[in-house]
């Protein structure tokens, strides 16, 4: 949410921050500004839309400083128009500030602000933090800075410029911002992937802490003032894995490189019949587990659900991460919290983790991104090792997260002193092959998404295991092609959705062998009675299926627990196709951003 990057160096800072910037812009894209600070001036351009608005201004490239900061916005205050864009100045202009967060109390500081003379400008609560570091300054910005955010209450990550200093002041709490130190330059971004280009020398600043980063040096103190120390850390990924290597889009490049993010995240995990983890919980003392998570990695926490109650017989809830944080849920410490999330910042996943630490419960996460703020404060967890997730709706991450559910309940298992079935794994190391046989045949979904352009509605279903797959489907093609679709599990139908059922309603099926399949084949049945479409995605082909079916994918077999890893690719690919055959931009849909670092 929101993408701020900053720089202070001996380059010319205006191509720096735009190329900056374009990397961010998966975290917001309702405006874009920069603000550079040059012969005690500081100048602010910013332009309401995409980078590319902002790229369009002249001006741009006649500028010539070394220090700046920049911003791609998500609206939270504020309309996303020019004026609620970022840098936001001070009453003076001399002091600039880009925000990624939210200012809860900023109307009463607004007011104070307003009575004490302060004129504001535009409706946003980041505009309250310019003026009331202004308010504190007394020759000393970092002092200001601190003594400003001391007032207010909320959520944080924020560059600030003063005009007559020739540094930058960094600020985080809740929100993520990482420091990169390159040679006789600085890089400060919401997200390494702005970062990696310069260099992979990295500092994370943590909550309550502040940098005052100059030419030449840099400082981190805590807000009470304190001098810290935090690590040097060097960042794995490389340029390549953020560049989108002739794919047309980063989802699409992020759905064919499945096969190889699984084998990554089981990479040193399966080794002679055993599972490696290192877990430092205590397996013994858990008597429930509880999954909270958000969005697509709620989905993948429903099918760990399955996955972990059928292998540990331990019982498993899933929560979303937003109603767990507020409900008076029943935890202590024989409970195991597990964490599921990509960015490892999401807020409401964060305050989850944060409940339950506070209860004495044990956590674990399964978190993509290295050094995010849900992977320091996990008590143990596992990487998933799927490389940056660029592309704003999740794909790889989603595969990432079953297999390192998988791997957990099978861990547990083994921990438990039972064996695991050599078969299991003889069959989850084919996967990958498996899911490179799927994205092979892209053209063939191409094909069946180009006959459905022109529908409003898609109903997605499935049973057991595959459930959360119809959900994740339906997640899918809702968020990035705009048509509205439901997941439910394939019995429900008749408890309300038939209703729906016409001539207009393509029904997505997930009909693999296993348990239920007859029960779905009767579904399939019911809808085809009433005129319905069906769409089948399966790995039986028979003439009675065929004949159900108006468009039939065939998927290699697997076994019933590890067919999700195989069935989501053909949803993933069908949503693709067709928001991308809709002119639609796939990798940066409406409204919507990567990383939800609010709540
Ligand atoms: C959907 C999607 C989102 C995320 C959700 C949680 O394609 O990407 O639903 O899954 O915002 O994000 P993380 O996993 O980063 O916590």
């Amino acid at each position: 949410m929101c993408g701020i990057v900053a720089y202070i160096g001996e380059k010319s800072a205006v191509p720096l921050l735009m190329e900056g910037l374009k990397k961010l812009e998966y975290r917001g894209y309702d405006s874009a500004g920069i603000c550079i600070a040059c012969n005690h001036r500081l100048e602010v351009i910013k332009r309401s839309g995409r980078i590319a608005e902002l790229e369009k201004v002249a001006r741009l490239n006649e500028i010539s400083a070394r220090i700046g900061i920049a911003h791609t916005r998500w609206a939270t205050h504020g309309a996303p128009n020019e004026i609620n864009a970022h840098p936001h100045l001070s009453c003076h202009g001399e002091i600039a500030v880009v925000h990624n967060g939210i200012i809860e109390n900023f109307r009463s500081l607004k007011d104070m602000l307003t009575k004490e003379g302060h004129q504001f400008t535009s409706d946003t609560d980041t505009e309250v933090l310019a003026h009331l570091i202004e308010k504190f300054y007394q020759g000393d910005l970092a002092t200001a800075v601190i003594k400003a955010l001391h007032n207010v209450e909320g959520t944080f990550g924020i560059a600030v410029l003063h005009k007559d200093e020739e540094r930058l002041v960094i600020a985080r709490r809740g929100s993520p911002i990482i420091i990169g130190l390159g040679q006789r330059e600085t890089i400060v971004a919401s997200d390494a992937v702005s970062i990696i280009p310069h260099t992979k020398k990295v500092i994370y600043l943590n909550d309550n802490e502040i940098a005052i980063i100059g030419m030449h040096d840099y400082r981190l103190q805590n807000l009470n003032g304190e001098s810290i120390a935090n690590d040097i850390q060097e960042i794995r990924w490389n340029i390549e894995q953020i560049e989108k290597r002739g794919f047309k889009h980063f989802m699409l490049k992020e759905i064919f490189e499945q096969p190889e993010a699984i084998r990554n995240t089981m990479r040193g995990r399966i080794t002679n019949g055993q599972i490696k983890l290192s877990l430092h919980t205590d397996i013994s003392r858990i008597k429930r587990i509880i999954i909270a998570a958000c969005g697509t990695s709620w989905h993948s926490a429903l099918i760990g659900k399955n996955l972990i109650e059928k292998y540990t017989g331990i019982p498993t809830e899933v929560d979303y991460a937003s109603e767990f944080r507020y409900r008076q849920s029943i935890i202590n410490r024989d409970v195991l919290l597990i964490v599921i999330s990509q960015s490892g910042e999401t807020a409401d996943t964060l305050a989850a983790l944060r409940k339950a630490k506070t209860a004495g419960t044990q956590t674990f996460g399964l978190v993509n991104v290295v050094g995010s703020t849900i992977a320091r404060e996990v008590e143990s967890g596992v990487y998933l090792h799927a490389g940056p997730e660029i592309g704003v709706a999740s794909t790889k991450a989603f595969l990432c997260q079953v297999v390192a559910l998988l791997l957990l309940a099978l861990y547990i298992k083994q921990q438990n002193g039972e064996q695991i079935d050599p078969t299991l794994l003889e069959k989850i190391e084919a996967i990958p092959e498996q899911i490179q046989q799927v994205t092979e045949r892209s053209d063939e979904l191409r094909e069946i998404a180009a006959a459905y352009l022109a529908n409003r509605n898609f109903l997605y279903l499935g049973r057991g295991i595959n459930y959360p797959v119809a959900l994740e489907g339906a997640l899918k093609l809702k968020e990035i092609s705009y048509i509205h679709a439901e997941g439910y599990p394939a019995a429900e139908m008749k408890h309300g959705p038939i209703a729906l059922i016409d001539a207009n309603m393509p029904v997505v099926f997930i009909a693999t062998k296993g348990a239920v399949f007859d029960k779905v084949i009767s579904n399939m049945q019911e809808v085809k009675a009433r005129g319905g479409i069906i769409l089948t995605i399966t790995d039986h082909d028979n003439p009675y299926l065929r004949e159900l079916s108006n468009h039939l994918m065939i998927v290699p077999e697997t076994l019933e627990d590890l067919s999700p890893l195989i069935n989501v690719i053909p949803l993933q690919l069908l949503a693709y196709h067709i928001a991308d055959l809709k002119g639609l931009n796939v990798d940066k849909p409406r409204n919507l951003a990567k990383s939800v670092t609010v709540e």
